[in-house]
């Protein structure tokens, strides 16, 4: 009896396990497609950084390079009214190899920052290198400025309709489950009217770059 037994535990186990080790090697590849951001994980994938010399393709390579930043507005909340309030916040310049250079965002009435937004429209935008693996490969700390980041400034405006399309591909490309977001959250596309440009991807402080320069790169 044990024999037999054994035999089909283990034909059991070897028709269980089989189809296991499969969707393990299988998902984490299709996970990271699955989030839209995920051509970009793969170190080999990774577009090489533009010299740094040449700041205004640094500023578009990490706007278009980060799913995700921190923006920051001024506090509306009545414990820390007036106070700088920074939030994570999902983005997209546009679709994988064709970036814009425009942060659109995918807001709610419910964020805390809308509310923000709703008495000042002013914000800045933080996005870094660090959110890749491109300085935890090289060993760049993410305070060093050899880990690429910027800080726009602006307004934060809600698109029009001429311009909706152009946010809803961008964003849904890339954050695929935004469209599944509840309705009821009233969700409404708004991008950073950027109006000031600050490049830290070398020593010696940061580098100044004008809309106009950031917009010209092609
Ligand atoms: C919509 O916004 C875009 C970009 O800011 C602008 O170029 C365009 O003139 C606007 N269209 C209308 C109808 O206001
Ligand atoms: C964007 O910012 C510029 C400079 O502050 C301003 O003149 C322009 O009206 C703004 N555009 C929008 C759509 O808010």
């Amino acid at each position: 009896m044990a024999g037999p037994v054994r035999g089909s535990v283990r034909a059991l186990f070897a028709a269980l396990l089989a189809p296991l080790l499969v969707a393990l090697l299988v998902a984490p590849a299709s996970g990271r497609g699955g989030r839209g951001h995920g051509d970009w994980d793969a170190d080999l994938l990774l577009p090489p950084l533009p010299p740094r010399e040449d700041a205004a393709r640094v500023a578009r390579f990490v706007t278009h390079i980060c799913d995700w930043g921190a923006l920051a507005t001024v506090s509306t909340q009545e414990a820390v009214r007036g106070w700088p309030f920074a939030d994570v916040l999902s983005l997209s310049d546009g679709p994988p190899g064709a970036g814009s250079g425009v942060p659109y965002f995918y807001l709610s009435p419910m964020q805390q920052l809308v509310g923000n937004l709703q008495e000042n429209p002013y914000a800045t935008l933080t996005m870094s290198l660090a959110q890749t693996n491109f300085c935890r490969k090289h060993g760049f700390d993410p305070q060093s400025p050899l880990c690429a980041h910027i800080i726009l400034a602006g307004t934060v405006t809600k698109v029009n309709e001429t311009e909706r399309d152009t946010a809803q591909q961008s964003l849904f490309i890339r954050h695929p489950e935004m469209k599944d977001w509840p309705a009821s959250h009233q969700w409404f596309f708004a991008k950073l009217n950027i109006t000031n440009i600050w490049v830290l991807d070398y020593f010696g402080g940061p580098k100044i770059v004008t809309p106009e320069a950031y917009y010209n790169v092609t």
